[in-house]
């Protein structure tokens, strides 16, 4: 009876009981590191060792995760759960995590975000990856909710790239006051609307391929209170109306983007001719590196129906040739 009990007390103890390996995993307790990858795991194995600082789940079917996904793994810093098929966040998940550093929750497809997933004052996650992480765009309401109530005092660097974000809710980023690098390349954003980036003081922030046709006065004026950035836009579709004249303006005097564009330019001609009565509409503006990108984007839809009429006139030619030379021996 009383050996009995000091096997099971004594197991419960030795330190081989504690710092065994999940069977899908690999752990090095050295460094300090789990991985458990491409194992096509279905949830976050259980007895994943509490030394553990680095743990990457990455390439696996884990689909949902909770509070009891990382129960006793208060020392992890840095979390991949990226190329997974998470759809769930359930309230507190990563409550328990509070050396949190890195969370990478890349290549998912988050459609539920509890509000209180991180349910933390102040948590200590730097530097968060929500690449291609939201299932569709109405992801994004969730997530601002989790992001205004989860304390990102501390977050440096967000990417929310690919995601097709369609709009921005408002005061998605307004608790986020450490923030300094945001991507939001290759969403479907269309306008920037006031005091989305009130109170940032970002260092980079990147706009690429989104679906931005300009920017309003107040927009601009925000974007000119971040002493430091360094913007990125090129790749959206902007549009010479006649309210684009801020805008060419901003872009002709900010240092602030990137690309070092050679003029903005519409149809050939530079910002200046693009006052009231300027190029009518679908007339395409364009931040370019370099000269020869240019003609890229000069190719208007008209162009385009001329080239194709000159491509079925060529086939036809080429067909009626054809005959030709079939039935000329025969004759
Ligand atoms: C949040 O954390 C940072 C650094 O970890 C610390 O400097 C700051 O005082 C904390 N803020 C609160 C409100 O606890
Ligand atoms: C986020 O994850 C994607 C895909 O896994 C990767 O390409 C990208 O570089 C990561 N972003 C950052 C800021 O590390
Ligand atoms: C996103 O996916 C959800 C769940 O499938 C669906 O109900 C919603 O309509 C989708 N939203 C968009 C914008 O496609
Ligand atoms: C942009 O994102 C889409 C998916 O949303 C992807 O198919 C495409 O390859 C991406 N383009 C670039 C240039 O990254
Ligand atoms: C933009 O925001 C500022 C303060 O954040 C406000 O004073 C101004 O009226 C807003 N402009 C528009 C057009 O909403
Ligand atoms: C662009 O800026 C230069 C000086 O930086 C100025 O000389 C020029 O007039 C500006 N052009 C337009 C169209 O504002």
């Amino acid at each position: 009876m009383y050996a009995f009990a000091f096997v099971v007390l004594f197991s419960l103890f030795s330190p081989g009981w504690c710092d065994s390996c999940p069977s899908s995993c690999e752990c090095s307790e050295a460094a300090r590191t789990v991985k458990c990858v491409f194992k096509d795991v279905t949830e976050v194995p259980a007895g994943i060792p509490s030394y553990t600082r680095n743990l990457y789940l990455t390439g696996n079917s884990i689909s949902r995760i909770g509070p009891a996904s990382f129960r006793g793994l208060g020392d992890v810093t840095k979390l991949s759960l990226s190329n997974n098929r998470i759809t769930v966040i359930e309230s507190h998940t990563f409550a328990a995590l509070h050396n949190l550093r890195v969370l990478d929750l890349s290549n998912n497809g988050l459609s539920v975000i509890h509000p209180d997933s991180f349910n933390s004052e102040n948590n200590s996650i730097r530097d968060l990856n929500l690449s291609r992480a939201l299932y569709n765009h109405s992801a994004i309401g969730d997530l601002a909710a989790a992001m205004r109530r989860g304390g990102f005092g501390n977050l440096r660097k967000l990417d929310l790239s690919e995601n097709e974000i369609v709009y921005l809710p408002t005061g998605i980023f307004s608790s986020l006051t450490a923030l300094r690098h945001l991507d939001l390349r290759n969403n479907s954003l269309m306008v920037i609307k006031n005091s989305t980036f009130a109170g940032l003081d970002l260092e980079a922030l990147d706009l690429r391929l989104n679906a931005i046709q300009t920017l309003r006065a107040d927009s601009l004026r925000e974007l000119d209170g971040m002493e430091r950035v360094q913007i990125q836009m090129r790749d959206n579709p902007f549009v010479c109306n006649c309210g684009i004249e801020d805008f060419a303006d901003w872009l002709n005097a900010t240092a602030k983007v990137v690309a070092r564009q050679t003029g903005v330019r519409a149809s050939g001609r530079t910002a200046q001719h693009l006052a009231p009565g300027c190029a009518g509409p679908g007339a395409r503006l364009s931040l370019q590196r370099e000269r020869r990108d240019r003609t890229a984007d000069l190719v208007t839809p008209s162009s385009g129906v001329v080239l194709g009429f000159v491509g079925v006139i060529f086939l036809f030619v080429l067909y009626l040739n054809r005959k030709g030379i079939k039935s000329g021996p025969m004759n």
